[in-house]
């Protein structure tokens, strides 16, 4: 069966898989303004670090369309682009590729300031198309080194949804499932549900169905049981933001994985582009962390499940301090500690 795309572009339109929806429906939403690509964004249509920095990307692009189409003056375009990019930059903090997208688009702008607006917006969707080429070329690679770390008949916990749902395509903890799999290693993939937005029981859980690789769905309290229990031989997971000394930021309950995988002795790697690499951020308690909406934790599909008036954090994502990570799969390989050298050499190739 052909996956479901998570995104798909034609110029002034991108046309998103709404992940909020799945996999109940399968709903689109269609984006024809940068602000309405922002608030998709925003409220988690689009999801998942490699893909909002795609998505962004295609923003700017029709932000350019709109401009175009409006037919304004070319004297008003570097103000109006600092507007598309500060607008879609506000969007979620903590996953670097969308600030690393953003500022590549900035980029291709500057260096062709001289073409028309029109020749412009073409420009700036080939960028936002090569960007996001790139991403699922990336996403193979990173499954190819990862799927050398997995054993024939191992069992694979995953946390959130690292998969084709979350990039432009194929996932990153995801692709390397899916090439362990096509290898026929005979894998079992623990999906924890992934509270509160439960991305691990509506998108990874869905998306390995649909390709037919066996997967168990557990709530995140299961973890520490399925792996005392010896079902566990690996733990992968995504990345939205990597520290230069590789602190991990990843969806919240990670850092928790982490230290259960070391207790039990367990491999836990991280796989993630080198464009979630923050290499000018020294450790991680410098990346910022999105605090959401209260009410996805109070409540669930609109139902109430807690007390009104109760305090509530909702971190949306946790640190992975770098002495937990056993290695960070990358498209130019497994990087291993002390990763303030090894992320240094994979940025220089
Ligand atoms: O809040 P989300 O759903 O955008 O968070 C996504 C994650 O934390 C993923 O694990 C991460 O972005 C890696 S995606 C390839």
């Amino acid at each position: 069966m052909a996956r479901v795309m998570t995104m798909e572009f034609q110029p002034g339109e991108l046309r998103l898989i709404d992940q909020r929806k799945l996999p109940i429906s399968s709903e689109i939403v269609v984006c024809r303004s940068y602000t309405e690509v922002a608030a998709a964004i925003k409220e988690m249509v689009v999801r998942g670090a490699p893909a909002i920095g795609a998505a962004a990307a295609y923003g700017v692009a029709i932000g350019l369309a709109e401009f175009v189409a409006a037919g304004r003056p070319a004297a008003e375009l570097d103000a109006y682009v600092d507007k598309v990019i500060e607008v879609l930059a506000a969007t979620r903090p903590t996953a670097v590729n969308l600030f690393w997208a953003l500022d590549r688009m900035r980029r291709v702008y500057e260096a062709n300031r001289d073409l028309s607006p029109s020749e412009l917006q073409q420009r700036l969707e080939q960028e936002a198309q090569a960007i996001a080429d790139e991403d699922v070329a990336t996403n193979r690679k990173i499954g190819e080194y990862g799927a050398e770390l997995v054993p024939r008949g191992a069992g694979i916990l995953t946390h959130c949804n690292a998969g084709a749902l979350a990039t432009v395509d194929y996932g990153t903890a995801l692709a390397v499932i899916r090439v362990a799999h096509e290898q026929g290693k005979e894998i079992m993939v623990y999906a924890d549900e992934t509270r509160p937005f439960l991305q691990g029981a509506r998108l990874t859980a869905w998306e390995l169905q649909q390709d037919q690789i066996p997967v168990t769905l557990i709530t995140d309290n299961m973890a520490a049981y399925v792996m005392q229990q010896g079902r566990v031989q690996l733990v992968v997971v995504g990345a939205d933001r990597i520290a230069a000394n590789g602190d991990t930021a990843n969806k919240i309950g990670t850092y928790g994985l982490a230290i259960l995988a070391k207790e039990h002795g367990i491999p836990f790697y991280i796989a993630a582009p080198r464009s979630t690499i923050d290499a000018s951020l020294k450790s991680g308690a410098e990346i910022p962390i999105e605090e959401r909406h209260h009410s996805e934790v109070t409540h669930l599909f609109g139902h109430q499940i807690a007390p009104a008036d109760v305090a509530v954090l909702n971190p949306a994502f946790d640190v992975t301090p770098h002495r937990y990570i056993t290695g960070i799969i990358t498209e130019v390989g497994v990087l291993r500690p002390p990763y303030t050298d090894s992320i240094a050499a994979a940025l220089r190739k």
